[in-house]
């Protein structure tokens, strides 16, 4: 039963607003606050309803990350380890129409062209009706053949509160230090933001939560409120670099694939940093790039991969700065068991 979406989106102050769109290219159109609980941009108003209300099945799947936490890796490992470790078909379909990004025509600014062949799919399967308003990545959710793996930003309030009696969630957690340096580059990359800063300006915004799918620490503390769930499991991406066959283990386990150890050793290999990189299907930079998607000049979506790469962006200055809105978080800061360097082995 359809219910009514609860939040009020609220523009931020003029002076915020005009902050970002001198910075971020992309934020034309302006931003929101949910809230508090998310931001998002100015037309996430004509989906969020949908979004919050929309009729997942019993065996869907939801990967639900903050930004840049390890989404494209599990989404893969998700779909491969669901579709009996076909590796042909993942290194010929791109990954973002096999787990489609479900919010992501709300993130898309309305200034942007479409993305041409997902656009043109939905023209197909929907003769005559306005892809904007219909959203072509919500269209591909919808169009999905079950069993549906579907990649999610959104936090667990934006949708129905009964979520996880409807479907189960993979939810991976990043610690802040490597997101906050690896959403900066991304940022940097997609034109859906186009940011023109450099890293102490990054997190200058980051610091006041002004990001888009931001704050950081309310999308954590509610995936980690629900890890005891029987219909989520909640991964984090330091335990997946230190052992992942471990985890693929918990996910074979959550998910029901009763996969083989061999089959689990593919899985891993098919998802490895390096195959991942390498994969036009994962790593579509190159193609984005040519279709003005990305920016060129910049580093690559796939791009290092390692826990700890912030004690090369972090000056003891920004340290202090990013210490003190870890302070201004907590308790919820302090709780959740983040490691920020790991021994991964040879
Ligand atoms: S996004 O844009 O929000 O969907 O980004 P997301 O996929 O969540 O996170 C991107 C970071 O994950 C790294 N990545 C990987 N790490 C290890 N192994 C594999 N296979 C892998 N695939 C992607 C990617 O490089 C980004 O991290 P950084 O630190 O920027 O390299």
């Amino acid at each position: 039963m359809a219910s009514e979406f609860p939040y009020a989106m609220n523009p931020f102050p003029e002076e915020a607003q005009t902050k970002l769109k001198t910075k971020f290219l992309g934020f034309k159109g302006g931003l929101v606050d949910v809230e508090g609980r998310h931001v998002m941009p100015t037309h996430y108003d004509r989906f969020a309803r949908r979004y919050f209300n929309y009729e997942f099945q019993k065996d869907d799947v939801l990967v639900m990350t903050f930004p840049r936490s390890g989404t494209t890796w599990t989404q893969e490992i998700v779909w491969t380890m669901r579709n009996q470790v076909d590796v042909g078909t993942a290194a010929k379909v791109p990954l973002d129409v096999r787990v489609p990004f479900m919010e992501f025509d709300s993130l898309h600014p309305e200034h942007l062209p479409l993305a041409a062949p997902i656009e043109e799919a939905f023209r197909q399967r929907h003769p005559g009706e306005d892809p904007r308003d219909k959203g072509i990545f919500l269209d591909l959710v919808d169009a999905l053949p079950s069993p549906r793996t579907i990649k999610t930003h959104l936090p667990f309030s934006m949708f129905r509160p009964d979520l996880l009696d409807r479907c189960k969630v993979v939810y991976v957690a990043r610690n802040p230090k490597d997101v906050c340096v690896s959403y900066y580059h991304q940022q940097r990359l997609v034109k859906v933001a186009e940011f023109m800063g450099d890293f102490p300006d990054y997190v200058d915004f980051w610091t006041q939560d002004l990001l888009l799918q931001a704050p950081y620490w309310p999308h954590l503390a509610e995936g980690w409120a629900r890890r005891h769930h029987p219909n989520a499991l909640f991964l984090f991406y330091e335990d997946m670099k230190e052992d992942i066959l471990r985890e693929l283990g918990r996910l074979n386990t959550f998910l029901g694939t009763a996969l083989t150890e061999s089959q689990l050793q593919t899985v891993a290999r098919h998802t490895s940093f390096s195959g991942m990189k390498s994969r036009n299907t994962t790593n579509p930079t190159a193609a984005l790039q040519e279709s003005g998607e990305f920016k060129k000049g910049e580093a690559e979506f796939i791009r290092k991969g390692t826990t700890g790469d912030w004690t090369n962006f972090f000056t003891p200055e920004l340290e202090k700065k990013f210490e003190e809105w870890m302070e201004k978080w907590r308790p919820t800061s302090a709780e959740i068991p983040f490691r920020y360097h790991i021994k991964v082995p040879k």
